[in-house]
């Protein structure tokens, strides 16, 4: 019997306060017109000293929950994608389990960058597919701004916080997660990566002086990567799911840059209203970029039941992939 990971419900939460252009060349040498021009980030949400990971990826579970009339209890296995947990361990799922009360779950983070939403689609679909979990709680979290160099203008213009949940339940129909793709080249990994905090350089006062706790990046480099492989994850996931792409309604890419996104559309000869975008009021979200889409699109005006997506990401390790969903 085949079996499929249906969306039964969606959640999303972001922080309130609001870090616009204007306020952030009051803090580096930048521009509104800069961002707006080289990224399409006109503003971000950014969390308080309280705010952490489980704090953000809580709010939107319990959102995907009322959602779906699903009960804390009923969840399984609990899947949080994140490289900004609120601390090494207990893992952030873990944290999420106790705050919601998901006494039967099971609970791990995965940790892709900001393709980890995608990795965590996979891993669900692999656990329905083959009978080991029947409802599964799915949140992509990300709270960058608190490994942000506020000092380095090539990076922070680009962050911004939030979470996404999505609740999948195994059905026999043919809906929900139809096929997922992933790809990793870890050769690349220097290019971004936040060095400090590991086993390799644990936390010192010298590893502070040298700055290492904060996410560095090689920004020009990175784009024309994820250019390549945002279009190579798409047209892959199509192939093996053989649905053309003129029968996706909508392409949710990873929010990392405006210009990457039009890029890909563009490469995928989809015509811009048929793209989500949410970078210009969240900035680059991570692995949240994802899931926050998911959600407003399906309590947006456009949304219709059963339609497709296209989700796309790529993202620090390198990591990329893709998935075609029905929501
Ligand atoms: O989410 C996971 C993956 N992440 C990504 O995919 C991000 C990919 N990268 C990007 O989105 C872009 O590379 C950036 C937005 C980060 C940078 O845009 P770019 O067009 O690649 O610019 P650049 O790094 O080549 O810099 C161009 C110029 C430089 O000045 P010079 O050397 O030409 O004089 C930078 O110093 O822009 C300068 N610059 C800035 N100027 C004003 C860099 N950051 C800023 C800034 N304000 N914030």
């Amino acid at each position: 019997m085949t079996l499929y990971p249906e969306i039964i419900g969606t959640g999303s939460a972001v922080p309130e306060k609001v870090l616009t252009n204007s306020d952030l060349e009051k803090m580096v040498d930048t521009s509104d017109q800069w961002i707006v021009e080289r990224t399409g980030i006109k503003e971000r949400r950014i969390a308080d000293e309280k705010t952490t990971a489980s704090t953000l990826a809580t709010q939107a579970a319990w959102k995907a929950l009322n959602a779906a009339g699903i009960k804390p209890e009923q969840i399984d296995v609990i899947l949080v994608a994140t490289v900004t947990g609120d601390m090494p361990f207990p893992s952030a799922a873990c944290m999420v389990q106790k705050n919601i009360g998901a006494i039967n779950a099971s609970a791990l983070d995965l940790g892709a960058g900001c393709t980890g939403f995608i990795y965590g689609l996979k891993v669900a679909e692999a656990m329905i597919k083959s009978e080991q979990a029947k409802i599964i709680l799915l949140i992509g979290v990300e709270i960058l701004t608190k490994i942000t160099d506020w000092t380095d203008r090539n990076t922070c213009v680009l962050f911004g916080d939030g979470a996404g949940a999505v609740l999948l339940k195994a059905t026999k129909e043919k809906k929900g997660i139809l096929g997922t793709y992933l790809a990793a080249d870890g050769r690349l990994g220097d290019m971004l990566m936040m060095p400090g905090g590991g086993s390799l350089h644990p936390a010192s006062h010298e590893s502070v002086d040298k700055r290492l706790h904060y996410l560095k990046m090689e920004g020009n480099g990175v784009f024309k990567i994820a250019v390549e492989m945002m279009e190579d994850a798409s047209l892959k996931i199509l192939e093996q799911t053989k649905i053309n792409p003129s029968e996706i309604d909508i392409l949710v890419p990873h929010q990392a840059n405006l210009r990457i996104i039009t890029a890909t559309a563009k490469r995928l000869k989809l015509p811009m209203e048929k793209v989500y975008v949410n970078i210009d009021r969240y900035g680059n979200t991570s692995s949240a970029s994802i899931p926050i889409g998911i959600d407003e699109i399906r309590n947006g005006d456009k949304y219709k039941p059963g339609m497709k997506l296209l989700l796309v990401a790529f993202g620090a390790g390198f990591t990329w992939g893709s998935a075609v969903v029905t929501l």
